[in-house]
C-alpha cells in the first residue's frame, strides 16, 4: 500500500519512520517533507493548504491512508475534503480541529463538560479585556482565540506585561483573525506534561506520557521556544494520574465532542498542568506534539498503520496499542539566534555519524543546497535515542549529538533533568 504523509518537520519524519516499519507499505510520499524524510520517502510540493491539490494527488497515487501532521491544513479541513472524495485520512474534521483552532471553544467546552482546567473569561474588545485584568491582577495568562504558531500565549507576571499582551494580541493585530478575541486565564503553578491519545471518537488511549522543555537555557531559564527537547515516560504521569486523566478529563472530552455534534479521531494532544488541586488542562492540540512525537513514537511496539485505521474506522476497541518497556529522550539541536531572529544556511556536519551511535536524527529544520545538507529552520535536528532506562537513554542521546556540527548550533545540556531527579 502507499502512504501519503502532510508536513515538514520532526514530527513527520519520525511518523513516517514509524509508518515505514509496516512491511504491507509500498511506498510513502510526503507534502511537502524534508532532506530527512526523503531517504524514506518521496517528498513532492504541493502546497499543503489546496485541498483540491492534495485530494487529487492521494487519488492519482492510489494513496490508501493519508497522516495530517499540523494543525494548519486540519483547521482548514483537509480530513472534510478527503472524505467527501471517499480518501482514508488520519485526522479530526474542520470541527473537531476546533479543540485547538479556537482557545474559546476548547474553553467552553470544558467549562460545560465540567472538564478541569484554568478559570478563563473571553473577550472581543481590548477595553474591556484590559479592565478585566486590572481588577484580577498578575500573574494571569493572555491567550490569542486563534492559531498563532505558538506564539498566541503570554504568561504574564506583572499587569503591565498582560496589559501589554492584550495589545500586541488585539490591537496591533499581529495574529490577524486569531487574535480577534482574548482568553484571560488565570494562572496555574504545577509541573508540566503532554500526553498524545489515539481516538476513534468513542474510545481514546493515552500513548506514553511525555514532557516537552519550552525554555531555551538549561534550569528553564531564557524565552520559550517551539520545544528544545522531549522525553519519554515522564514519571510524573504515575499510572493513578494516568487513570484520574483518563476517566476526568480524555474520555469525557470524547464524549463532549461526539455530544456537540463534532466527534473526534485522530491523535488528540492534551498539554497538563500537575497542580494541588489535580491534573488540569492547559491546552488541547488537534495533532501529534512536537517534539513529543519524536519520542512518543519510537516507544510504540504496535503497529503504527492498524492503530491510524482503528482510529478511522471506530474498531479501536478491538485494538492492541502496546508499547516497548523502555525510555526515550529527544534533543533538539538549534539555529544560532533562536527563538529569536536565527542563521539559515549552515552546513551539517556528522549526522551518519550520530545514527552510528544508535540514534534517531529526525530533520526539521533543514534543506538540501547541492548535495548538502544545511540549516533552514530555527530548530534543526532532533536527536532521539532509546535505551531501557532515562539515564541510559540521556548519555546515548548525548553521545549522538557530539558527532554533529553547524555554525550556531546549540541545545540544552540537561533534557530530563526532572525525571531524572526523581
Ligand atoms: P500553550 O500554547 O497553551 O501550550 O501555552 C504555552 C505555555 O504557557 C504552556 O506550556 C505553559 O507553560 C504556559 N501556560 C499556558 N496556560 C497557562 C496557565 N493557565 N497557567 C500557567 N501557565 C500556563
Ligand atoms: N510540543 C508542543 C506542541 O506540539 O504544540
Amino acid at each position: 500500500m502507499n502512504l501519503l504523509v502532510i508536513g515538514s518537520g520532526g514530527r513527520e519524519h519520525a511518523l513516517v519512520s514509524k509508518l515505514k516499519e509496516n512491511n504491507k507499505v509500498e511506498k510513502i510520499y510526503c507534502i511537502p517533507g524534508n532532506p530527512g524524510i526523503a531517504e524514506l520517502a518521496e517528498c513532492v510540493e504541493i502546497d499543503s493548504m489546496d485541498n483540491n491539490a492534495l485530494t487529487a494527488f492521494a487519488a492519482a497515487h492510489n494513496i490508501s491512508l493519508t497522516v495530517v501532521g499540523p494543525e494548519m491544513p486540519l483547521s482548514n479541513g483537509v480530513v472534510d475534503a478527503f472524505r467527501a472524495k471517499g480518501l482514508t485520512c488520519f485526522g479530526p474534521t474542520q470541527a473537531a480541529a476546533r479543540i485547538e483552532s479556537s482557545k474559546t471553544f476548547a474553553k467552553e467546552l470544558m467549562e460545560k463538560y465540567d472538564i478541569p482546567t484554568a478559570k478563563f473569561a473571553v473577550f472581543n474588545h481590548a477595553d474591556a479585556a484590559k479592565d478585566y485584568l486590572k481588577i484580577q491582577g498578575a500573574p494571569v495568562v493572555v491567550k490569542a482565540d486563534g492559531l498563532a504558531a505558538g506564539k498566541g500565549v503570554v504568561v504574564a507576571m506583572t499587569l503591565e506585561e498582560a496589559l501589554a499582551a492584550v495589545d500586541m494580541i488585539m490591537s496591533d493585530g499581529v495574529f490577524g483573525q486569531a487574535g480577534s478575541q482574548v482568553v484571560i486565564e488565570e494562572f496555574l503553578v504545577g509541573e508540566e506534561a503532554s500526553i498524545l491519545a489515539f481516538t476513534d471518537g468513542k474510545t481514546i488511549i493515552p500513548m506514553v506520557a511525555a514532557q516537552d522543555h519550552k525554555r531555551v537555557y538549561d534550569n528553564d531559564q531564557g524565552p520559550n521556544t517551539g520545544g528544545m527537547g522531549a522525553y519519554a515516560p515522564a514519571p510524573v504521569i504515575t499510572p493513578a494520574i494516568r487513570e484520574q486523566v483518563l476517566k476526568e478529563i480524555l474520555e469525557p472530552t470524547i464524549k463532549a465532542m461526539e455530544r456537540e455534534g463534532c466527534p473526534y479521531s485522530g491523535c488528540l494532544y492534551l498539554g497538563l498542568i500537575m497542580t494541588d488541586d489535580g491534573p488540569k488542562v492547559i491546552e488541547f492540540n488537534a495533532r501529534f506534539g512536537d517534539p513529543e512525537t519524536q519520542v512518543v513514537l519510537p516507544l510504540l511496539k504496535s503497529d503504527l498503520v492498524t492503530v491510524m485505521e482503528a482510529c478511522i474506522n471506530g474498531t479501536l476497541t478491538d485494538t492492541a496499542v502496546e508499547w516497548k518497556e523502555e525510555a526515550a529522550v529527544c534533543i533538539v539541536l538549534a539555529a544560532g539566534g533562536y527563538p529569536a531572529e536565527y542563521r539559515k544556511g549552515d552546513s551539517i556536519h556528522g549526522i551518519e555519524e550520530a545514527q552510528r551511535q544508535g540514534a534517531y536524527v529526525f530533520h526539521a529544520g533543514t534543506v538540501s543546497q547541492n548535495g548538502q545538507v544545511v540549516t533552514n529552520g530555527g530548530r534543526v535536528l532532533g536527536v532521539t535515542a532509546t535505551s531501557k532506562d532515562i539515564l541510559q537513554a540521556v548519555e546515548k542521546a548525548y553521545k549522538a549529538v557530539e558527532k554533529i556540527k553547524f555554525n550556531g548550533m546549540h541545545y540544552r545540556s540537561d533534557i530530563a533533568h526532572r525525571a531524572i531527579k526523581r
